[in-house]
C-alpha cells in the first residue's frame, strides 16, 4: 500500500559529495515549506566504493555552514529503487546514462537531471571530489537550493 508520500532519490557517482548535499537541501526546503511529512527523501551512489561512509568532510562542512542537518551514510542504488521512488535525480550526464542503463524495463521512477530545474540554467552539478578546495561543494549547495525550489515550483504548476 502506498503511504501517499512523494518519493525522491538523489544520485551521484559516490554518494559522498553531491547527492548528500542535494538530499539535505531538498529535505530542508520541504521542511521549511511545512511539507516534510509529505516527502520521503534519500540519496545513493552509482558506484559502491564509499558504501557505509559519511559524506566527504568538505560536503559536511558545507552543510553545517548553511545549517542543513545531515546524518545519512552512503549506499548504492538498487533495482528496487527504480520502482520505489517517483523521482530519481542525477547530477550530470554520466549519472543520467548510468541511471538509464540500470533502470529495469517499465519501472516507475522518472529519471531527471536535477540541474534542469535551475532557473539560472546551470544544468550540470559538477563532481568536486578531486578538487583541492571546497569551492565546488559550495557551488553544489547553491545549485541545489535553486534546483530544489525550481523543482517544487514545477510540481506545483503541474498539479494546478
Ligand atoms: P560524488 O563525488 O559523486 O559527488 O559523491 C565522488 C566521490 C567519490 C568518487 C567519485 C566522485 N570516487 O571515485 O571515489
Amino acid at each position: 500500500m502506498s503511504d501517499g508520500k512523494k518519493k525522491a532519490l538523489f544520485i551521484c557517482l559516490g554518494n559522498i559529495c553531491r547527492s548528500p548535499i542535494a538530499e539535505g537541501v531538498f529535505q530542508k526546503t520541504v521542511n521549511d515549506m511545512g511539507l516534510g511529512d509529505k516527502w520521503e527523501i534519500d540519496s545513493a551512489a552509482i558506484g559502491g566504493w564509499h558504501v557505509g561512509n559519511p559524506p566527504d568532510w568538505r560536503a559536511q562542512d558545507t552543510l553545517k555552514k548553511h545549517d542543513v542537518p545531515y546524518d545519512n551514510t552512503a549506499r548504492q542504488i538498487t533495482s528496487e529503487d527504480f520502482n520505489h521512488y517517483d523521482y530519481i535525480f542525477g547530477m550530470d550526464e554520466a549519472n543520467m546514462r548510468d541511471l538509464k542503463k540500470r533502470a529495469p524495463k517499465g519501472s516507475k521512477a522518472k529519471l531527471l537531471m536535477f540541474g534542469d530545474f535551475d532557473p539560472k540554467g546551470d544544468r550540470i552539478i559538477r563532481d568536486p571530489y578531486y578538487d583541492s578546495d571546497s569551492k565546488g561543494f559550495e557551488k553544489c549547495y547553491e545549485q541545489s537550493v535553486r534546483c530544489a525550489k525550481g523543482f517544487l515550483e514545477h510540481l506545483e504548476k503541474e498539479n494546478k
